[in-house]
């Protein structure tokens, strides 16, 4: 049996999961496999090589090259290996002249048709074709190359990271069966028969106009140099490399970051990666130019006001000059007049030292996280329903999952790789329900259709999830014993009595959800009836005025029906920014301490004030919101804000930008001047994932190790910065690695307790909670109990949002993200990704359109009672009537004008789910929009004063 993987290793045929074991003999040597191993496999874990090429170990073996022939005793013919199952007693020979002499003449006739220019070719020294002809010991290729052939194949370069070479192609079809086992997408077929066979995009078109979503595990699949990263083209084939994590979105892709020097080559999914299994999107394989960008500060900035340009200076010099500024805030605001923003981008152990500088140096609360924004109804709503704020699951969970409801997700877009494993699961027969006000692609997709897309109406969130508990307590469909057992009785008849009440059935709620009851209905049957149901969730479900009520509900839903404490259920966030799990985990929020642990109690604070050294605040600080309100009342001056974008990212951007402007001291940490630091006085360079070392922690609650590899472009990594700025304030901090930073979380935070780097080089990721109780981690959560003890049915009590449509302002706008671009932009703007996504648009129903003589391409004035902006139109039938959609990729589009700042009742969380606007044709730019870009000119020009200064360039 194989008790050593290796990442690095092609198996040829993926692992199979068997409680049966088959011994072979193969060339001599005994190996024992799961019953259904392929030969070749089995071979391959014995470390005897068959040659291959149409075989690779994350595909289903297809066996058309027949390079793996054998010969099995008591068998006619050759065998192709990969298609073969391993047999009890199976007599295996993988080598003689027999087997040697068919390789030889299957390998000279790939080679007839083969471009000889292996000297020049990109794949030189990462080729399996090269490889193979070597290992069968291919000398002469007696067909010549006259005759009829490919060699004059027109090249695709039409995809911005990698290029197709069709003469190349030897038709293994292994970018086929990638683009449709792993992604899902199904954009390549196999177009024409015999020799005039070909690999075709779409319709045989470039691949940039196909459906190609461009993950690139086609690229990664071809055996020879036919589909190709330019970046390898152009610049060789990396030396080293170095596993570390992808810093766009919660999936928590690994990767092999493939380095010449320090330069990245090309990041190559991990196969060992426990997220994603060897597979990723297109931004955390290819939209990584960003952090070696022309855009990138690498220099700290001081300026006194926001009208003057910036200037550069040393780092003890911005850094003393913050700290002055600072406290000099607090000498005359006092000590509650300052705070700070953590990032969900950064490092845990980054947010976990910005929260510490804050509540240890500025010595108060004022912290809070751009989780803010976008999961902290999740906290709120788990914390009190299953009593931790995490999600349930592994991501590998959904494989058993027999019904998958999304609630206001995108998988696909947002989170492609679990995107494309439950589509997976989807092919296999789960069955589908889609709760979106937009026909998201999951939808309908290839191979995967939805058994019930419900189109709510945003806003009615509560009163869709009550109908659905309605229905299956009134039909009887809950799981009695699992709420016996494992839920509290007296909450759980309370909730009983108010969810049966006649109000809460589909037939009452359809005016409000706009979703048919029947349609309602069904749902709600094959949620409650399936044997394994999982919800998977996302900001459609968070950023409402009754967001924490709706996490509590789809909570109630799964105790309910008892889909709570094994693989193939649970409750699921989809977060949305790489470390957003993490940031919440390491105490940004004002109340909460590292491990979600109150202010407020005594005997938590005195754990913390024994290894910090101080005395801690006991009342919960200022939220953001509520910053910028202080801001504009004019008792809070200064913010530290660690990589946020908050003037692009958070709702009623006027408002935002006024409380910016009325701060004495806005220090800003990022990698580029972004929205925010053009309101700043002092700018700090970070550095980017790529120059640090740290974890993140992704949905599934699993610690992944960032690993540094290259030298952080300003000097200095963030951590580094904060510890600097905390001593410039008088607070010391000591720590000569992140791993002792990871020490002293671990000593103050239950859940963390045994998470060491050791561990986690160890192990590769961890699942927290991870304590003596459960020294490896914990993938599923709640499996005997819960944190709370038993489960608690919250009442969800529908509260109609303030944000309604009007004469005035008849559409409802929703938000939402796309694959190519991620957030606030200001990574992916500054990749080829531009080419999918160049400026955010307005999606709306072809009747509205009609209704208001638009026409897709129109510029668009969308008006709400917070602002204005202007943006194209895209007719869409993607849209229900009444509602409108955009994206908020990009500052100039001005999105979060137009939103307002209702939020959550419990956290505060923005309702940018809903804004009530109007919409009509217009011809120029609005107001905000003009006055941003005069603002915007005027800040960059600021910025290239201050760095021709600081060069002596001025003339
Ligand atoms: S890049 Fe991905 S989506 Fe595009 S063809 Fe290749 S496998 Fe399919
Ligand atoms: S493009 Fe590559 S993977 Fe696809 S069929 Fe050709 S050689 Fe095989
Ligand atoms: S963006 Fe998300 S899905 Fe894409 S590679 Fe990164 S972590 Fe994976
Ligand atoms: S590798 Fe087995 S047939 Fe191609």
């Amino acid at each position: 049996m194989l008790e050593y993987f290796d990442p690095e290793k092609d198996y040829g045929t993926p692992a199979q999961i068997s409680e049966n074991l088959v011994t072979l003999q193969i060339d001599g040597v005994s190996v024992t496999v799961p019953e259904g191993t392929s030969v070749l496999r089995a071979a391959a874990e014995a470390d005897i090589n068959i040659p291959k090429l149409c075989a690779t170990d994350n595909l289903e073996a297809f066996g058309s090259c027949r390079i793996c022939a054998v010969e099995i005793e008591g068998r006619r013919g050759t065998p192709a290996s990969c298609t073969t199952p391993a047999e009890e007693g199976m007599q295996v020979t993988t080598q003689n002249d027999k087997l040697g002499r068919l390789r030889r003449n299957i390998m000279e006739l790939y080679i007839s048709d083969h471009p000889l220019d292996c000297l020049t070719c990109p794949a030189n020294g990462n080729c399996e074709l090269q490889d193979v002809t070597g290992e069968v010991g291919l000398r002469e290729v007696r067909y010549g190359f006259d005759g009829e052939n490919h060699l004059d194949a027109e090249k695709d370069e039409s995809n911005p990271y990698f290029s197709f070479d069709p003469s190349k192609c030897i038709v293994c079809s292994r970018c086929v069966r990638a683009c449709e086992e792993v992604q899902g997408t199904f954009a390549l077929t196999i177009d024409g028969r015999g020799f005039d066979s070909k690999v075709a995009a779409g319709q045989d078109q470039p691949f940039i106009d196909s459906d190609c979503v461009s993950c690139g595990a086609c690229v990664q699949a071809c055996p020879t140099s036919t589909l190709m990263e330019k970046s390898v083209i152009d610049k060789g084939q990396p030396e080293h490399s170095v596993v570390t994590t992808c810093a766009y979105c919660g999936v928590g892709c690994q990767f092999k970051a493939e380095m010449k020097g320090s330069e990245v080559i090309r990041m190559v999914p991990y196969k060992d990666g426990q997220a994603n299994h060897g597979h990723s999107c297109v931004k955390g394989r290819f939209a990584f130019g960003y952090a070696t960008h022309s855009d990138r500060i690498t220099k700290p900035m001081i300026r006194d006001s926001i009208d003057q340009p910036w200037q550069e200076v040393s780092w003890e010099e911005a850094l003393s000059f913050t700290a002055t500024k600072l406290r000099g805030i607090q000498d005359k605001y006092g000590r509650e007049s300052i705070g700070g923003i953590t990032s969900s981008r950064c490092t845990n152990e980054e947010t976990y030292l910005v929260q510490k500088l804050i509540r240890a140096a500025f010595g108060n609360n004022n912290t809070d996280t751009c989780a803010r924004v976008c999961h902290s109804p999740t906290g709120y709503g788990l914390k009190t329903t299953l009593g931790e704020s995490a999600g349930t699951q592994t991501f590998d969970s959904v494989m058993h999952a027999d019904a998958v409801m999304v609630i206001g997700a995108n998988p696909t877009d947002a989170h492609p790789v679990f995107g494309s494993l439950l589509k997976k699961r989807l092919r296999q027969g789960a069955k589908l329900i889609v709760a979106d006000p937009r026909r998201i692609d999951l939808v309908k997709s290839p191979h995967v259709e939805t058994q019930h897309h419900l189109k709510l109406r945003p806003g009615s969130n509560v009163a869709f999830i009550n109908a659905m508990a309605h229905v299956i307590i009134t039909e009887g469909l809950e799981d009695t014993a699992f709420i016996t057992e494992r839920c509290e009785d007296n909450a759980y008849q309370a909730w009983r009595s108010f969810i049966s009440e006649e109000r809460h059935s589909p037939e009452n709620t359809e005016s409000v959800t706009g979703i048919p009851a029947d349609e309602l209905r069904g749902a709600a049957r094959i949620y409650a009836t399936a044997k394994n149901a999982a919800i998977y969730y996302g900001l459609g479900v968070t950023e409402h005025s009754q967001g924490s009520s709706m996490v509590m509900g789809i909570a109630n839903l799964a105790l309910a029906t008892g889909n709570i404490g094994r693989e193939g259920v649970g409750v699921n966030p989809l977060r949305g920014q790489n470390n957003v799990q993490g940031s919440c985990d390491m105490g940004s929020f004002p109340h909460e301490l590292p491990g979600y642990q109150h202010v407020a109690d005594d005997e938590v604070r005195a754990r913390f004030e024994a290894v910090w050294g101080v005395t801690l605040d006991n009342e919960p600080g200022l939220r953001i919101p509520n910053m910028f309100d202080a801001a504009l009342d004019g008792t809070y001056k200064g913010l530290y804000c660690q990589g946020e974008d908050i003037a692009q990212s958070d709702p009623n951007t006027n408002h935002v930008q006024a409380a910016l402007r009325s701060l004495e001291c806005l220090v800003v940490q990022d990698i580029f001047l972004n929205e925010t630091a053009k309101f700043a006085h002092v700018f700090l360079p970070g550095s980017s994932f790529l120059e640090k070392d740290g974890t993140f922690t992704n949905a599934e609650r699993r610690i992944n190790r960032v690993r540094k590899v290259m030298p952080p472009l300003a000097g200095k990594q963030d951590w580094e910065v904060t510890i600097e700025l905390s001593k410039a304030l008088g607070y010391e901090m000591n720590y000569s690695h992140p791993s002792e930073i990871m020490d002293e979380i671990a000593s103050l935070t239950p859940t963390f307790t045994s998470v060491n780097y050791d561990r986690l080089e160890e192990m590769g990721s961890i699942q927290w909670p991870c304590n003596d109780d459960a020294p490896d981690g914990t993938p599923i959560m709640h499996l005997e109990s819960f944190p709370i003890g038993k489960g608690h049915f919250a009442i969800t009590e529908y509260v109609a949002t303030e944000e309604r449509s009007t004469r005035k302002y008849p559409l409802l706008l929703t938000t939402g993200r796309i694959l190519s671009q991620y957030n606030v932009g200001a990574q992916t703007r500054r990749t080829e990704n531009q080419a999918w996504h160049d400026e955010d648009v307005l999606e709306l129903h072809p009747q509205d359109a009609e209704d208001r003589g638009i026409n897709d391409g129109d510029w668009v004035g969308i008006a709400s009672r917070a602002g204005e902006t202007v943006m194209r139109a895209k007719v869409s039938d993607r849209m229900q009537p009444g509602v409108v959609y955009t994206t908020f990729h990009h500052p100039g589009s001005g999105a979060n004008v137009v939103t307002t700042d209702n939020s959550d009742w419990a956290t505060n969380c923005p309702e940018y789910k809903v804004t009530a606007v109007q919409a009509i044709k217009v011809n120029e730019p609005s107001g905000w929009q003009q006055r941003y870009h005069e603002f915007n000119d005027q800040q960059l020009s600021f910025l290239k004063e201050g760095r021709k200064k600081k060069t002596g360039m001025r003339g």
